[in-house]
């Protein structure tokens, strides 16, 4: 076949205005349709995080620290100042009693290398949050992990008696991923036991979830931390502040135990963060509605696995630890299908146990249907 250029041009030519119109058609008829739907975002229940995130004075706090000559050019160090007078001032403390760092994550680590060694155990529950029993392993420190009592309680006498000689002795309080808590009795006894055993030890008391707590018997040891140069306060805004995205936590202790731990300085923040949490801890009333917020939801998703037959433990956080009476993964992956992210396993209890963040009260609603499709079962009315 011949194929002269004329040919060739023609060709072109017809085919290309035949493609460019189908093209224009194309267009239309894709801005008409209705956008292709999108899967629904799964219900996030599975990081212990505040599903509403932080409030609106926390917002107006970032959006006007990073306008044009705002702060965020500039090293954070004043700013780091007045977020430590903000904590110091809401705990009636003074400024040299608190550190700051990026989430308590940092302050768990930093307390682990500073007080433990390798001849200088951690005391840790066995099962507690295991940031500082994960970094004790990395930098070599041997880590005493003592069992849960029976009603999955930190076992306080055995961690007092397991702290001869410890470098410190970890307690989450409440304890994550139980959601147990200890009385303020309880942890004050502890503290003192722990003091006669090792007096070099220092004990780390982690209360992260502290406003989430209802039970009267709970305190915190803030006021004893600041007087007591071997005991330490850790606390964190990614909880009941709704920032785990900004990473701010903080410890509050005695000065003296506060300066080794300052070490890192101020640089380990960003200014969004501080003004964020200095923004939060100011605003009181948020915290309160967040906790009675939670209180809601965590009582109905508690009550519905009740009239389901299933119990937990007494709740005192924004998750729950419920016993499903089977294997945690089998539940997650039927969870997963139907779009509910649940938590992963928890040895030694991950053959019966399950713990579920705590959402809005709706995503609750819609989260237990899909519990009730998974276990089979239908709560009893209430
Ligand atoms: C008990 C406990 N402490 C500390 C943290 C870490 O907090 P941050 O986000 O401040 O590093 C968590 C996170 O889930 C936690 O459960």
């Amino acid at each position: 076949m011949s194929f002269t250029r004329r040919a060739f041009v023609k060709t072109v030519g017809v085919g290309s205005a035949a493609f460019m119109a189908a093209r224009r058609s194309a267009w239309a008829e894709l801005l008409q349709a209705p956008a292709p739907a999108r899967a629904p975002r799964p219900l996030l229940l599975h990081n212990n995080e505040n599903p509403l995130g932080p409030g609106e004075a926390v917002l107006e706090a970032v959006r006007s620290a990073l306008g044009q000559g705002g702060p965020a050019g500039r090293y954070p160090w004043d700013d780091v100042t007045q977020l430590h007078q903000a904590i110091a001032d809401r705990f009636g403390v003074s400024p040299e009693n608190v550190v700051t760092g990026c989430g308590s994550t940092q302050i768990l680590r930093e307390a682990v290398q500073i007080f433990t060694s390798p001849v200088k155990p951690l005391v840790a529950g066995q099962l507690t949050y295991e940031e500082c029993a994960g970094y004790a392993d990395l930098v070599g420190t041997p880590v005493r992990a003592i069992p849960l009592d029976r009603s999955l309680k930190l076992d306080l006498e055995a961690m007092a008696d397991a702290a001869r000689g410890a470098g410190v002795a970890f307690v989450n309080n409440p304890n994550n991923p139980t959601a147990t808590l200890l009385s303020g009795d309880a942890m004050d006894a502890f503290i003192e036991r722990v003091h006669t055993a090792a007096p070099d030890a220092v004990v780390l008391i982690d209360e992260a979830y502290h406003d989430y707590v209802t039970d009267p018997s709970h305190r915190t040891q803030i006021p004893r931390a600041v007087k007591d140069p071997r005991l330490v306060v850790a606390r964190t805004f990614s909880k009941a502040h709704g920032m785990a995205g900004m990473r701010v936590g903080y410890a509050i202790g005695h000065p003296d135990t506060i300066k080794r731990l300052a070490w890192e300085g101020p640089n380990a923040l960003n200014v969004a963060g501080i003004v964020a949490a200095t923004a939060s801890i100011k605003d009181e009333a948020r915290l309160r509605r967040e906790s009675a917020r939670n209180m809601e939801a965590r009582k109905f998703t508690l009550d519905w696995f009740s009239r389901a037959g299933f119990g937990g433990t007494d709740s005192q956080t924004n998750f729950i630890f419920v016993d499903i009476k089977r294997p945690a993964k089998g539940f997650r992956d039927a969870c997963r299908e139907q779009g509910v992210l649940v938590s992963r396993d928890f040895p030694p209890l991950e053959k019966s146990y399950m713990r579920i963040s705590i959402g809005t009260l709706d995503e609750m609603k819609r989260a237990v249907d899909v519990f009730g499709n998974v276990l089979g079962v239908k709560a009893k009315a209430a």
